[in-house]
């Protein structure tokens, strides 16, 4: 079944859907690694179409084996609705209790608390509907703009990890834990 999520109706800011990646989405994702801050922070590059092609393979196979949930994130337009994100949930294993958070926004999209609102959403989803009780998430030292989404959305700093390579700079581990069920 096909997972779709929404930001709450009353938030401030504009709706947001989360929808899996499909095809059609393979000229905005070629547009969105153009962006060189992107190509910075993030180890997949996507160059053109077969590597776009490439890339949403990888996604399908993920929600197919229940270890990779990866969304579009896509605001309304006038016209249509515009790919502003990307959120994943990857590392999932069958009856594992944690896995890990990733995102990005389209360049154009930037400085408007997408990243975070995107994740919120996620991040209760995952929890409920896919019973996970802790997600990591993982940056460099000198990501400051995603050490800032973590921190709004309520991913704690936990630790200072040395560099792993390919990143040459310490990293931060960051984590929400899902909130406790209350004893019946
Ligand atoms: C990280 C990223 C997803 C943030 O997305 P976003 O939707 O723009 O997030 P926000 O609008 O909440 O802005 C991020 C925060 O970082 C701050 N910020 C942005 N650039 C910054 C910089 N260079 N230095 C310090 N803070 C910065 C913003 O001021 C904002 O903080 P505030 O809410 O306290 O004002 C986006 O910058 C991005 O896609 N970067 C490239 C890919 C990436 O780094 N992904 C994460 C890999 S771990």
């Amino acid at each position: 079944m096909t997972v779709v999520l929404h930001t709450p109706p009353h938030e401030p800011g504009p709706p947001l859907t989360l929808r899996p990646w499909a095809e059609e989405d393979i000229p905005d994702l070629i547009d969105a690694y153009r962006d060189p801050v992107m190509r910075q922070w993030t180890r997949s590059h996507v160059d053109d179409e077969r590597t776009a092609r490439r890339w949403i393979d990888t996604q399908e196979r993920g929600w197919s084996e229940g270890t990779r949930l990866s969304f579009a994130v896509l605001e309304p337009e006038a016209d249509r609705a515009r790919l502003v994100a990307n959120v994943v949930v990857k590392g999932v294993t069958v009856g594992g209790a944690s896995a890990e958070v990733g995102y990005w926004t389209t360049r154009a999209a930037r400085g408007r608390g997408i990243a975070g609102r995107a994740l919120e959403v996620v991040t209760i989803w995952a929890f409920a509907a896919r019973g996970l009780r802790t997600l990591r998430l993982l940056h460099q030292v000198d990501n400051q703009a995603s050490c800032r989404v973590a921190q709004k959305c309520g991913y704690a700093l936990e630790a200072v990890l040395p560099p792993l390579s390919p990143y040459p700079r310490d990293g931060h581990l960051h984590a929400r834990h899902a909130p406790q069920v209350p004893p019946a």
